[in-house]
């Protein structure tokens, strides 16, 4: 028999009961994994990239499979964050969840304009999670997330919100401490690492890319070395600042390699599309693996595999 654990963590000012949460981008805007999991009982639901006004998206096909894992090019189709509060927030509300939101922009205004109208909203929403590195917005031509004059900007624009703001930051750039560093100065309390990788696929009988939007953002456990491996390099350079590690979690070893680079929490997409009740599944593994391990305090192990 092992030990009882406790499951609580925290990223910067923000308090989670569990270490486990949803990846934005693939739980919807809502309640839409509710029928699968007891959301009261992650660590937060984060919903996908909202803009300041709805968007359509990329044209289809969105996704495909590819080796270990997917690539999507979706273009952060959304309500918008202000239908989003009306229609959309009441119903995760409603069951209890803890939410993160996440929005998304094309210029630094738009964030500015997307983080106005989150102000003021429901206390359960308890971070921002701010998207400076999606692929798929005009062929990758707005990757803040791959500057750190950029990320700053988009940043300070993002605490028109009044959240905590979390930076999600991109791996397709040898500078992503450099920009965690500038995304810390400019108010984020913590970095989200990381966005997808970006790919494409070329459909060869067609002589053409597959997907509508051209290239993608690659994930799933094909990724999933690369995600430790840069929150291995982020933590070990920016020691205080707290990371959110994404990328490949499919069970609770993979989660405890995140925490053990030095991720104060984990999310988890790609497995929820192959089984919408992955999250919580991670995070029984979690809590499994540290009884079995003896770790009683999961935060114990944030930073664990540093010397
Ligand atoms: O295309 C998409 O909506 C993906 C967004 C992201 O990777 O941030």
């Amino acid at each position: 028999m092992g030990v009882a654990v406790d499951l609580r963590t925290t990223v910067g000012s923000v308090d989670l009961a569990a270490p486990v949460m949803t990846a934005s981008g693939t739980a919807g805007h809502g309640d839409e994994l509710a029928a699968y999991v007891d959301l009261s009982t992650i660590g937060a639901v984060v919903v996908k990239s909202l803009g300041s006004t709805p968007w359509a998206g990329n044209p289809a096909p969105r996704v495909h499979p590819t080796p270990s894992g997917m690539i999507n090019s979706v273009g952060l189709q959304g309500p918008g964050v202000a239908a989003w509060r009306e229609h959309e927030l009441p119903a995760v509300l409603a069951t209890g969840a803890t939410v993160v939101a996440s929005i998304w922009g094309r210029h630094v205004e738009d964030f500015g304009a997307a983080a106005e109208q989150l102000a003021g909203v429901d206390e359960r929403v308890v971070a921002v999670e701010v998207n400076l590195s999606c692929p798929n917005l005009d062929g990758g031509a707005h990757l803040f997330a791959h500057d750190p004059d950029a990320t700053a900007a988009a940043l300070r624009a993002a605490s028109a919100a009044g959240l905590p703001m979390w930076a999600k930051l991109s791996s397709n750039t040898d500078r992503v401490v450099q920009i965690a560093a500038a995304a810390q100065a400019a108010g984020a309390e913590a970095v989200t690492v990381a966005n997808t990788l970006m790919g494409m696929v070329i459909d060869v009988d067609a002589r053409r890319p597959l997907l509508g939007g051209g290239g993608g953002g690659v994930s799933g456990p094909a990724i999933h070395p690369m995600a430790v491996r840069t929150v291995y390099d982020v933590h070990a350079a920016l020691p205080d600042l707290p990371i959110v590690g994404v990328g490949g979690v499919v069970d609770g070893r993979s989660a405890v390699e995140l925490l053990l680079a030095g991720a104060s929490a984990v999310q988890v997409g790609t497995a929820s599309f192959a089984d919408p009740r992955s999250v919580r599944l991670v995070l029984e593994g979690v809590e499994t693996w540290c009884s079995r391990a003896g770790v009683s305090r999961v935060r114990d192990l944030i930073g664990g595999a540093h010397g």
